[in-house]
């Protein structure tokens, strides 16, 4: 049965095309992305789709989010997505980390979603499905790290993978399910051109994801095709 999903960074990469794959499907989509009038391709898919709503928001600016979790005060929202991200500078090798970077990546990729949750805990605990979900990475998982360096993107994953868990146990009490998700290497700006898989192919694992999520898996971290990654 379609629900509500609000989905951060929703103007191009996988945050798109969840918001296309999630339109097509009868799902209420509420879109954010910072640059709405330049979301050319957003707004396409709002012409197309009546149930996709459109909203302006940086999720660094958390005047702006407390402004959108006013406007959707009585708006219960199934999934709570939290996509969107900055890798910030690449190919960082010990020794030449930007600390500013790596404060703005942070803000970004850790903190952000935190407050995305705070904000709008109360609209996931009015729906039907209560699923909160963090784009985290492979890249953070400690477990999975052989290779070293990428000490500021990397970190800020592992660390919201903490805030996700720290979530899952916080609001079990209101049936809430919170994950974390790996989408796969996947071609996007981020991704580049070598990734190995389409954002079609990624979003078509993670809504299967999605839609499977309850009690039982809540406070755990999933790839795209379902398997579970070690912290
Ligand atoms: N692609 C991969 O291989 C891969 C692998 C592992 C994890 N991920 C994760 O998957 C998610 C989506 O990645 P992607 O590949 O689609 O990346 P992408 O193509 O670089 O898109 C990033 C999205 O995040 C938005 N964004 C960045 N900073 C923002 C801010 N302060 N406020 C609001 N929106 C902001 C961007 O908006 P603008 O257009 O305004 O910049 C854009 O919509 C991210 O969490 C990423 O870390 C991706």
């Amino acid at each position: 049965m379609p629900g509500t999903i609000l989905i951060t960074g929703a103007n191009r990469g996988i945050g798109l095309e969840m918001t296309r794959q999630f339109a097509a499907d009868g799902w209420q989509v509420f879109a954010c992305s910072r640059d709405i009038p330049a979301a050319d391709e957003l707004r396409a898919l709002r012409e197309q789709y009546r149930k996709v709503q459109l909203f302006q928001l940086d999720v660094t600016d958390y005047d702006q989010m407390a402004a959108l979790g006013k406007a959707l005060w009585d708006q219960p929202i199934d999934i709570l997505l939290n996509n969107a991200a900055y890798y910030g500078p690449k190919g960082v090798a010990f020794g030449t980390v930007d600390l500013d970077e790596w404060r703005r990546v942070l803000e970004c990729n850790t903190i952000a979603p935190y407050k995305l949750a705070e904000t709008f805990s109360r609209n996931v605990a009015d729906s039907a499905r209560k699923v909160i979900a963090v784009m985290s990475s492979k890249v953070g998982s400690i477990a999975d790290n052989s290779s070293g360096g990428g000490y500021i993107y990397r970190s800020s994953k592992t660390a919201v993978n903490q805030v996700v868990k720290s979530l899952s146990v916080d609001l079990r009490g209101q049936d809430i399910s919170v994950i974390a998700l790996h989408p796969g290497w996947v071609k996007t700006a981020m991704g580049g051109p070598n990734a190995l898989i389409s954002a079609g192919e990624s979003v078509a694992g993670l809504r299967k994801v999605l839609l499977e999520t309850d009690l039982e898996r809540s406070g755990r971290f999933y790839n795209y095709d379902g398997s579970e990654i070690p912290w």
